[in-house]
């Protein structure tokens, strides 16, 4: 198949093929898709330097005539939508009805950041001298980096770049190494809805430290961006420290999803059947411990285990399929380890947990029951397709276990007790809580964690104050 994608990097509205290529491969088949430009950091900083000449133009347009081209971009997306799901499945894995979700997903943040940064406002503040007045007005922040993850190539790309840029901020992408093409193609097509050269600049490369280390580095760049692991999280923040950069970091999760005994287990089996599955759990807001209490355990985990062996897992090109490879070899051989590791300490599978014959990058959906707190599959984020059930005998208990992890990106619960719903929502140390429902990421709302699960939001009316600075004018001498 050919896809009309570019595969070189975008560098002040060029495309920029450099001598260096890396593959990139799709983790279905192993089958190679294209070798792409593969950057260092003297063309990060050329491309760093192509935003900055951009920004005085761009921030100085009217916010509607920002809105209208990312608008557009938006709209491009959509119309452009099945090119860009296959090459999301075919560089990603996920199964194309995924895929195309996600190309749905990606356009509501262009829709929904053209639409907020019309209403960017500042506000009067009654003053506190008589001859005195106060004003705030919000200024984009100036040149802004992004470095976006590889579990949605696309979806990260524009919850990122369509605030920034409809906020008047330049930008310099970075995206993962594993699935640059989604990102390189929605630059054409941004490009296609009038985004001004140097607006959007996207830097690929096999090298993301080297990259990561001149974006946080820089002094022209204002703001980082960043989705991806804690781990790597905290090495980017260290090295922004040294300009004061500001921030935004959407890090690694371990979600808690509590069944209590009041709960519709049908609705819940399902809810945990969906949202941990997607993606073959490669997502970060992916429920990582299921906590049921033990008067439900039992038939919680029945229901589970039967939903789970139904899943069909292969290549997500192929109709039907609901569970997609893992993006490396290395992430099924982690995945087994830690699967192994809860075996031998004890715990038992009622389905799953092996390597899948489909494919070498493939994982059999797993659920485990008889996890505790202590285990390291219970501790780490899985980021694979293994559900791990804890059992709980109080409320109080199962807050205490969903909140004793360092993350707190997103917490699910099922209850039909609204006293219940409101006092655990309030206690849970998560940026996003959710109650009977198993996903509840979209455009309108800050996505976002506590704790190591990062700073910062994205989406909603947040979202866009990420890439603005707040300025304090007094008018003084009024008389
Ligand atoms: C992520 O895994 O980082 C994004 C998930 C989402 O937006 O739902």
């Amino acid at each position: 198949m050919t896809y009309p994608f570019p595969t070189s990097a975008f560098i002040g509205g060029a495309w920029f093929e450099s001598a260096r290529t890396f593959p990139v491969v799709n983790p279905a088949s192993g089958v190679l898709i294209a070798e792409v430009s593969d950057l260092g950091g003297d063309e990060t900083e050329a491309a760093i330097r192509a935003a900055e000449a951009a920004f005085p133009a761009w921030s100085g347009h009217l916010a509607k005539e920002r809105a209208a081209i990312v608008r557009r971009w938006g709209d491009l997306l959509i119309k452009h939508a099945e090119d860009l799901a296959q090459l999301i499945t075919a560089e990603g894995g996920k199964p194309l009805a995924e895929a195309r979700g996600e190309v749905a997903y990606a356009a509501s943040f262009c829709e929904w950041f053209s639409e907020e940064a019309k209403r960017a406002y500042g506000r009067t503040i009654p003053t506190t001298v008589a001859h005195r007045r106060y004003v705030t007005i919000k200024q984009p922040i100036g040149v802004a980096a992004a470095i976006t993850p590889w579990n949605f190539p696309l979806g990260m790309v524009t919850r990122k770049a369509a605030p920034a840029l409809a906020a008047g901020c330049t930008l310099v992408l970075k995206p993962a190494e594993a699935t640059p093409l989604t990102a390189l193609f929605a630059a054409k097509l941004a490009a296609e809805a009038g985004l001004p050269p140097g607006v959007l600049n996207v830097v690929t490369s096999n090298n993301a430290a080297v990259v990561g280390k001149v974006l946080c580095e820089s002094t022209i760049v204002r703001k980082l961006s960043f989705t991806g692991s804690t781990r790597v999280g905290k090495i980017l923040a260290a090295q922004c420290a040294g300009t004061v950069k500001r921030l935004s970091l959407e890090l690694g999760g371990n979600a808690p999803f509590i069944v209590f005994e009041d709960a519709d287990l049908d609705k819940a089996a399902a809810a945990i059947v969906s949202g941990k599955f997607r993606n073959a759990g490669q997502v970060c807001v992916a429920t990582n411990r299921v906590l049921v209490h033990a008067k439900a355990h039992d038939a919680l985990a029945q229901k589970l285990a039967i939903g789970v062996s139904a899943l069909k897992v292969g290549d997500g090109a192929e109709e039907g399929v609901q569970v997609g490879p893992l993006i490396q070899k290395a992430a099924v051989e982690r995945v087994d380890r830690l699967v192994k590791a809860a075996l031998a300490s004890g715990a038992k599978a009622l389905t799953g947990a092996a390597p899948s014959p489909v494919g070498e990058q493939f994982y059999a959906p797993t659920v485990l029951s008889g996890v505790t707190p202590e285990m390291d599959i219970a501790q780490q984020e899985i980021f694979g397709p293994v559900a791990t059930l804890i059992p709980f005998g109080s409320d109080d208990e199962a807050v205490r276990i969903a909140n004793a992890t360092p993350y707190g990106l997103a917490a699910y619960f099922f209850t039909n007790d609204i006293s219940r719903a409101w006092r655990v929502a309030e206690k849970l140390d998560y940026g996003m809580v959710s109650v009977n429902e198993g996903v509840m990421s979209n455009e309108v709302t800050p996505f976002g964690g506590m704790k190591e699960s990062g700073v910062g939001r994205e989406g909603g009316a947040e979202g866009l104050d990420e890439f603005l600075e707040v300025k304090f004018i007094n008018f003084g001498g009024i008389g």
